[in-house]
């Protein structure tokens, strides 16, 4: 038996955290989720390295990003849009018409592995590739962005 003392302790824990839960929900955000347009995109090599970055890269990586339902819910959200504020600042396949950073890394990020983030693969498994698939998207990244910055897309 747990001592009530305890118990009593636990309890009350309990309760804090989640009143601190539901306050945190009220804290205003100052991030947009309205996509800014997209005003030019990569010479993309095939349409299904498009797919496949759109898949595993795009909610950070463009002005296409999917929101699923926790995204919304408070710390989970405040960290979910640091990283497509971060994201985007780094490589947005959606500006292409602007100077870009990141591209000419991509290739080398998915292969070392460290792009996608990893807590992003734990709630997104579509974006864990086979070592093949691996293989063709960083082909295909190669193709596509290896050739320095393209000022305009082929849309
Ligand atoms: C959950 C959001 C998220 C996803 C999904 C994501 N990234 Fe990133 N990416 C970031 C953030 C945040 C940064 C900047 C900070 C950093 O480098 O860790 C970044 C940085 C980068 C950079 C720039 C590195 C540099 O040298 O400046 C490249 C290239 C990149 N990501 C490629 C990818 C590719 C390719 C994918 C898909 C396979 C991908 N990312 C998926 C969030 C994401």
């Amino acid at each position: 038996m747990l001592n009530p003392r305890f118990t009593r302790i636990i309890r009350r824990s309990a309760t804090a955290l989640g009143v601190l839960l539901v306050a945190i929900q009220f804290i205003p955000s100052s991030f947009d989720r309205t996509d800014p347009p997209v005003t030019g995109e990569p010479p993309w090599d095939t349409p299904q390295t498009r797919t496949t970055f759109m898949t595993a890269c795009g909610d950070c990586h463009s002005n296409e990003t999917r929101y699923p339902w926790y995204s919304s819910i408070a710390p989970g959200s405040w960290l979910i849009e640091h990283d497509i504020i971060e994201g985007r600042r780094h490589f947005n396949v959606s500006q292409w018409d602007r100077s870009q950073r990141g591209g000419d890394d991509a290739p080398e990020e998915v292969q070392r592995g460290s792009m996608p983030i990893g807590p992003y693969l734990l709630l997104h498994p579509e974006a864990n590739f086979t070592a093949d698939q691996k293989l063709r998207f960083v082909d295909g990244l190669r193709r596509t962005f290896g050739n320095g910055h393209a000022e305009n897309g082929n849309d």
